[in-house]
């Protein structure tokens, strides 16, 4: 994608192409090679009108051709262009092919090769990162909500939602997106005052603008490449950008972490509790996001999960790195479809990830802690279990009523899994000898 084009050419057309169009529209590309810009909008265009699981075999085909003379010319040193990379286009096709490959799962479902690239190791860029991924991905479902109302509403369009939807649905996203709006976007964009006052009132379709405006090509083209919905019904679109924005979440807060084991692996347990402590403030802001995931209609979602059958959340590797960066997980866990849905998280706990307790736990072993340090600590981990238990709660709560006796799509019996697992906690109760330092 070139420099010159927006955030909005990048969206899909109103018109979807026929299939038909969208061949041809490939052949041209392919014809003029790496000059021509993909055809990103046609290709998502179409897609969204009949859902990643019609898609024709033919344009499948044709798709995974491309993908093939991508990846072999990848083996040949060619000059990279910037933003709208081989890379990006080579994991664009992965998402469209997953279910045509047999590879389809949540990262896939999610898109998260595009969404998320790896975590800045310091922890002020991480929590950037977050917050300005964060801030697209629900301005653009504020516009595509809102887009809704309009006379020439979006794909999928199938179920559409009411006004009084549309304007829940706005003022819920803006309540996730303050917090984040009043760190990273110019002083001003939103009003502090009245944040503080009554939170989730800043006008969502103004702030929705200004981010979109602000977003960068490379942007504007993950966020649009991001969304390829199984099926036509409008709320997956709504689905789809609440995972997304939790995995943003859970990124974020492994990163924090694993600079909080460092921190007390250097003798610094105040800054640690810190960056414990804004873990705990962020997964808190982030709360609202099942707030406005409960404005689903239960009817959209049974219908469209029909095709997500082999996605599930179980296959987060986000939240099973947050989570076991915490304390080790028991060995019963360690075994059971929560960590062996993420095999690449369970082998680096197997192979003695350090964690916040156990390196806590350390120091007080090694008399290296003061009361000062252990209270701290004490307070950051008590903050972060108990948000932790209200997000494990909320959850249960929200897929009893959405699925209520079916199982779940990561083959767990569903809610009874959700039940037992209310049950663990990120920091569980240990044997602590009293050797702090006095
Ligand atoms: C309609 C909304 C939702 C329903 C019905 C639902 C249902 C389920 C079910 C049944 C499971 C058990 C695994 C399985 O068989 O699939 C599960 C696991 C999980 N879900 Fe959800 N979920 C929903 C939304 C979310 C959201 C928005 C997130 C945020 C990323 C999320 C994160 C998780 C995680 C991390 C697990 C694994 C928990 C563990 O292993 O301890 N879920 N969910």
């Amino acid at each position: 994608m070139s420099s010159t084009e927006t955030a909005l050419q990048v969206l899909p057309p109103v018109t979807p192409p026929a299939v038909a169009a969208v061949l041809e529209q490939l052949d041209t590309w392919a014809v003029a090679g790496e000059a021509a810009e993909f055809p990103y909008a046609a290709v998502l265009g179409h897609l969204r009108s009949v859902g990643k699981h019609f898609l024709s075999a033919e344009l499948l085909d044709r798709l995974a051709e491309i993908r093939d003379v991508l990846t072999a010319r990848s083996k040949q040193p060619f000059p990279a262009r910037p933003d709208d990379s081989p890379a990006t286009l080579r994991e664009f096709l992965d998402v469209v092919l997953d279910k045509h490959d047999s590879r389809y799962d949540y990262p896939s479902y999610t898109a998260l090769s595009l969404l998320a690239p790896p975590a800045p190791a310091d922890w002020h860029e991480a929590r950037r990162a977050r917050d300005e991924m964060l801030l697209l991905l629900l301005a653009d479902l504020i516009r595509f909500e809102q887009q809704a109302l309009s006379d020439t509403p979006a794909d999928p369009h199938g179920m559409p939602p009411q006004p009084e939807l549309v304007g829940k649905r706005t003022r819920l996203a803006v309540r996730v997106m303050e917090p984040a709006a009043l760190r990273v976007l110019p002083p001003g964009t939103v009003d502090a005052a009245a944040v503080a006052a009554v939170p989730g009132r800043t006008p969502g379709g103004p702030l929705a603008a200004d981010v979109l405006r602000a977003a960068t090509p490379h942007q504007a083209l993950v966020l649009s490449a991001s969304i390829q919905p199984v099926c036509v019904l409008h709320d997956e679109y709504l689905f789809l950008r609440t995972l997304q924005s939790f995995e943003t979440t859970f990124t974020f807060m492994s990163a924090a972490l694993a600079t909080a084991v460092r921190r007390l692996a250097d003798d610094r347990p105040q800054e640690a509790a810190d960056h414990v402590g804004t873990v705990a403030d962020t997964l808190k802001e982030s709360l609202p996001l099942f707030s406005l995931l409960a404005t689903m209609r239960p009817e959209a979602f049974r219908t469209f999960r029909e095709f997500t059958e082999g996605a599930s959340a179980i296959q987060s590797a986000g939240y099973k790195t947050f989570e076991s960066l915490c304390s080790t997980p028991h060995l019963a866990r360690l075994a059971s479809p929560a960590y062996t849905s993420v095999p690449e998280v369970r082998e680096r706990v197997v192979g003695g990830q350090p964690t916040v307790q156990g390196t806590w736990h350390d120091l007080i072993a090694e008399h290296r802690l003061d009361a000062a340090g252990d209270a701290a600590l004490r307070a950051a981990a008590d903050r972060l279990e108990s948000t932790h238990q209200r997000w494990k709660q909320t959850h249960y709560r929200l897929a009893v009523r959405m699925i209520g006796e079916r199982t779940g799509t990561g083959y767990t019996e569903g809610v009874p899994y959700l039940a037992e697992v209310l049950g663990n906690r990120l920091f569980p109760a240990a044997d602590r000898h009293g050797a702090l330092v006095s």
